[in-house]
């Protein structure tokens, strides 16, 4: 297989999530970014000049003089990425997949579809196959394969390993959500700086949703949903980057404390048998200090496309609780994105 030349391009890219695409992409071993597509308020110009940069490392040299350009198939690519607001990415990805492109999309647009898989390359990469549904249902030659919304990403990542042995039911979570998670220039600085917002638009519904399909079971053409109950509670906070989520869960057989820990540091999945490039050498890591994680010290674990657990311990009501952190933008968006493409690739699905 040749592993190199992939041509990528990124819908949205001047935005939150369509940096950390350029900045993941820059480099990388089998994926070369030749399009950069934003709105009609960046066409024509400059990446350097369109986009306003917010990462922590430099604007990679080989985009900053890439002309950004309308979102219209007809690209010099042979996959597309992305990163644009759900309304938009409605009416777009299926335009280029009509016309034979494979997209990646972080959008919520098509994730509640039955015939769209909705992935977490470590847990359901077997779901894959609604592509060939999705062809057959929609005639298109290409099709949307989408990652799931940012904090249900890492919840889901620690929800897997315990469902899987012990069954879950219920899961109470209640997150403390990064600003970075609206979007760029999201929640205006005077509406969150020493202020917690108890409302994120559609967020508890998604986590209480996506988790389900995502661990739900491929029979036939369908995914039969996981059958349990989620309580979730968003809020979003003052941090910049980096989802905590407290989270409860009832087992229907409940493991001693060291079992559950002990499935949760044993997690793998695919990624990590294919060496994927981007796949985390641990999806999952488990602290044992009494104070982590927290997002200033644990948000680039693994490249940030871990989920960080801590505090597991005894819960009052249910079994047991902990703590989560996974970055948003990174494992919750471009990152997960990148991983199921490097998946779809390698299996010769690209
Ligand atoms: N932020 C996160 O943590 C996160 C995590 C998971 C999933 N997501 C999802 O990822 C998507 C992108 O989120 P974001 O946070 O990156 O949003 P964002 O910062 O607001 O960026 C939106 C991007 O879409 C582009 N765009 C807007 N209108 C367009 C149009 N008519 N045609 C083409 N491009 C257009 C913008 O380009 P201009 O700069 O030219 O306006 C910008 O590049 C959303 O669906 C979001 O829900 C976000």
């Amino acid at each position: 297989m040749k592993r190199s030349l992939v041509r990528v391009a990124i819908l949205g890219a001047t935005g939150a999530v369509g940096q950390r695409f350029v900045q993941l992409l820059s480099g990388h071993p089998w994926f070369r970014i030749t399009v950069l597509a934003a709105s009609e308020r960046s066409t024509g110009k400059s990446y350097a000049e369109a986009c306003n940069w917010v990462l922590e490392t430099p604007m990679p040299d080989e985009v900053k003089e890439m002309l950004v350009v309308p979102a219209e198939p007809g690209f010099d690519a042979d996959v597309i990425f992305s990163a644009l607001p759900a309304d938009l990415a409605r009416e777009i990805e299926p335009k280029f997949a009509e016309a034979g492109y494979p997209v990646f999309s972080n959008a919520s647009a098509f994730r509640y579809e039955p015939d769209v898989p909705l992935v977490i390359t470590e847990i359901n990469p077997d779901h894959m196959k609604l592509i060939e549904v999705q062809r057959r249902n929609r005639g298109w030659k290409g099709f949307i394969v989408t990652n799931a919304n940012c904090s249900t990403t890492h919840l889901t990542l620690a929800l897997k390993p315990l469902h899987d042995p012990f069954g879950l039911d219920p899961v109470f979570v209640s997150t403390m959500q990064a600003v970075s998670g609206a979007g760029y220039p999201g929640v205006p600085s005077i509406d969150i700086l020493g202020n917690v917002i108890p409302y994120i638009g559609k967020e508890e519904w998604k986590l209480e949703t996506e988790p389900l399909k995502i661990l739900g079971t491929l029979v036939g053409d369908k995914v039969e949903n996981a059958h349990f109950a989620i309580s979730a509670h968003a809020n979003r906070v003052p941090v910049k980057d980096g989802h905590t989520e407290a989270v409860s869960v009832r087992l229907r057989r409940k493991p001693s404390l060291e079992e559950l820990k002990e499935a949760l540091r044993e997690f793998r999945g695919e990624p990590q048998e294919m060496g994927l490039p981007s796949a985390p050498t641990r999806p999952v890591i488990v602290r044992e200090e009494p104070d982590r994680p927290q997002p200033r010290f644990d948000l680039m674990a693994e490249n940030g496309m871990a989920t960080v657990v801590g505090r597991v311990r005894e819960c009052s009501i249910l079994d047991y609780k902990f703590v989560l952190l996974g970055h948003n933008t990174i494992r919750g968006a471009a990152g997960g994105s990148i991983l199921n493409a490097e998946w779809a690739f390698t299996k010769g699905l690209l």
